[in-house]
């Protein structure tokens, strides 16, 4: 017997990201990375009060560069739904957000309780991303060109014609001559690994995978949305300190096991959305129109597939006379 059609949490959480979004979203361009980082936060965490699930938050985002999170263990949502992990980042791409540069999304995933990885002390991670149809051609210890080569014919493309994501940080250099050196085309982005892999998997957009280190917690939300997705992220713990390598070995995690998509999410019931705060050619930023607030997000449902693209138009006056959250 066919299922009966269980709750979309996809469709409760776009509330979540789209409060986040219009909040920081006041902080385009001003230069204060910390500022639109809290009105993102706070949005959220009021947002999240009236959401009918038992959440904990697995990733609060913001440990690394000690900028304002929700806490890592703490409870969301008003404890009468079902029993989640919760993976936020109020702003993924706060540099982004600070400079008015685009890309800069706000995110969430959820998964049953006890299904998300939970990145401990690890902040950064290898990642590889590609679409579904490369997803068994990956090797992370394969030299990048024969990836490349690999990621080029699953996709149908030649190898000149891949467009890899990279994020343009020192440790890359290598990377980025390997790239090049392979043929393939690159597109450097100084922040925003998670918008990169999603990139990555949504056919409207030019990029074909994404490479590199970034960090861990941004991994495990690009798994979540993956899984709905059908693309692949495979990934390894690459501290980038004695600290946070000794804090791993400590925890006895393995800094030699690749994490996959299915071992970051260890269940298809999971849910992720995100809304864009300062544009790009992904997901548009907020935009004000008059007495309205525009936002674009991506909703995607891992056990169904369904992505959706929600357009929502916010009445700022009306919210502002009712809502927590400031407008
Ligand atoms: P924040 O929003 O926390 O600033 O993260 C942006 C980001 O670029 C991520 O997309 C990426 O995974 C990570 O930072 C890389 O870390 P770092 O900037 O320390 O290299």
């Amino acid at each position: 017997m066919a299922e009966a059609p269980e709750r979309n949490l996809a469709l409760d959480i776009v509330r979540i990201t789209e409060a986040a979004a219009l909040a920081s979203a006041r902080w385009l361009g001003r230069g204060d990375k910390n500022a639109g980082d809290e009105a993102a936060v706070k949005a959220m965490r009021n947002s999240f009060s009236s959401l009918n699930i038992t959440g904990t938050i697995i990733i609060g985002e913001g440990e690394k560069d000690k900028a304002p999170m929700l806490a890592n263990g703490e409870s969301v949502g008003t404890g009468k739904g079902p029993a989640l992990d919760v993976a936020v980042d109020p702003v993924e791409g706060t540099n982004l957000l600070a400079s008015g540069r685009p890309n800069a999304i706000s995110v969430i995933g959820v998964a049953p309780s006890g299904c998300m990885f939970n990145p401990g002390h690890s902040f950064y991670m290898r990642k590889l991303v590609v679409p579904e149809a490369a997803k068994n051609v990956i090797d992370l210890d394969a030299p990048v060109s024969l990836n490349l080569q690999n990621i080029a014919k699953a996709l149908g493309k030649r190898l000149q014609d891949l467009l890899v994501f990279v994020l343009d940080k020192p440790r890359h250099v290598p990377l980025i001559a390997a790239i090049r050196k392979a043929g393939a085309r690159i597109q450097l982005q100084t922040d925003g690994d998670v918008a990169g892999a999603l990139m990555a998997n949504d056919s409207r957009s030019e990029v074909d995978c994404m490479m590199g280190v970034g960090g861990t917690p941004e991994g495990v939300i690009t798994a979540c949305a993956l899984k709905g997705m059908g693309g692949e992220i495979i990934a390894r713990l690459e501290p980038q300190s004695y600290v946070e390598k000794e804090a791993i070995e400590n925890a006895g995690i393995d800094l030699r096991e690749t994490l996959t998509t299915d071992s970051l999410i260890k269940s298809d019931d999971c849910f992720f959305a995100a809304t864009g705060i300062s544009g790009g050619d992904f997901l548009t930023g907020v935009r004000y129109v008059q007495d309205y607030a525009l936002t674009k997000s991506l909703v995607i449902r891992g056990k169904t597939g369904t992505k959706r693209y929600i357009e929502s138009y916010h009445n700022i006056s009306r919210l502002a006379k009712i809502s927590a959250v400031q407008y």
